[in-house]
């Protein structure tokens, strides 16, 4: 059967990089939160944090900000001028979210890779939006003094950590939710690899697929 090409290569590449990233981050981050808790009583388990000790963990941070940001970069520009985000995650209004969340709950939400559902086209832009917070506080925390735009924009250096760790918040929760979509509709895996998917049945499109 022909398929049609839903993931374009640069997303792949993007997504994948991203998940490693992300998770070098978080990890090492929480090394180092630990180190100088924000919130008493908070700390997380050391089975689940980066590097021995305090400067490898700063060490694992820095390393994996690179490929963070490059290749956040790269995609966000990429996917503005090809049009990848205005086709695929907007539009997107407060009643077609509604309309899907009810759809979803009576377990009729259709969930096609071609074009996302508007559940998920939120969720995309939330967890970009929360990408750029995170970085952007990150910034103001790593170098206040030479980020002094940023620095207004966010507060102090403790409103930034805390902005940072909000951010963080906000991704670990996108990802327990999108994992579990992946789980529910786990057809839509292997097109994140390849890229290729099986056209969506026309007559299914009200249905989980
Ligand atoms: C091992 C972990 C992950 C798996 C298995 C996974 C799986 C997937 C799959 C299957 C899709 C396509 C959904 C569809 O076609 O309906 C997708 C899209 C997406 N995922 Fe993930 N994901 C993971 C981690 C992450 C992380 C950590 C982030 C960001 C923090 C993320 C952000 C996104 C975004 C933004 C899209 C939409 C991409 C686009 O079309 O531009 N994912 N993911």
């Amino acid at each position: 059967m022909k398929k049609d090409l839903v993931h374009p290569l640069y997303v792949r590449l993007f997504h994948w990089l991203n998940a490693a990233a992300i998770v070098m981050m978080v990890m090492s981050g929480w090394k180092i939160y630990n180190a100088s808790p924000i919130f008493e009583g908070i700390a997380f388990p050391e089975a689940l944090t980066l590097g021995d000790w305090l400067g490898g963990a700063l060490q694992w941070h820095f390393a994996a900000m690179w490929l963070f940001v490059v290749n956040l970069i790269v995609y966000l520009v990429t996917g503005i001028a090809t049009g990848h985000f205005r086709e695929k995650m907007f539009p997107v209004s407060p009643v077609a979210v509604i309309n899907d969340v009810g759809q979803a709950l009576r377990g009729k939400l259709a969930h096609d890779s071609h074009d996302y559902n508007a559940v998920q086209r939120v969720f995309y832009i939330g967890v970009i939006g929360a990408m750029l917070m995170t970085l952007i506080s990150g910034l103001v925390v790593w170098k206040s003094a030479q980020f002094q735009l940023l620095s207004w924009i966010v507060g102090s250096y403790d409103t930034a950590r805390i902005v940072h760790f909000a951010g963080m918040t906000l991704i670990c929760a996108f990802i327990v939710v999108h994992l579990a979509l992946v789980a529910i509709v786990p057809s839509t895996f292997i097109p994140m690899i390849t890229g290729w998917a099986k056209p969506f049945p026309k007559k299914e499109k009200n249905h989980v697929a």
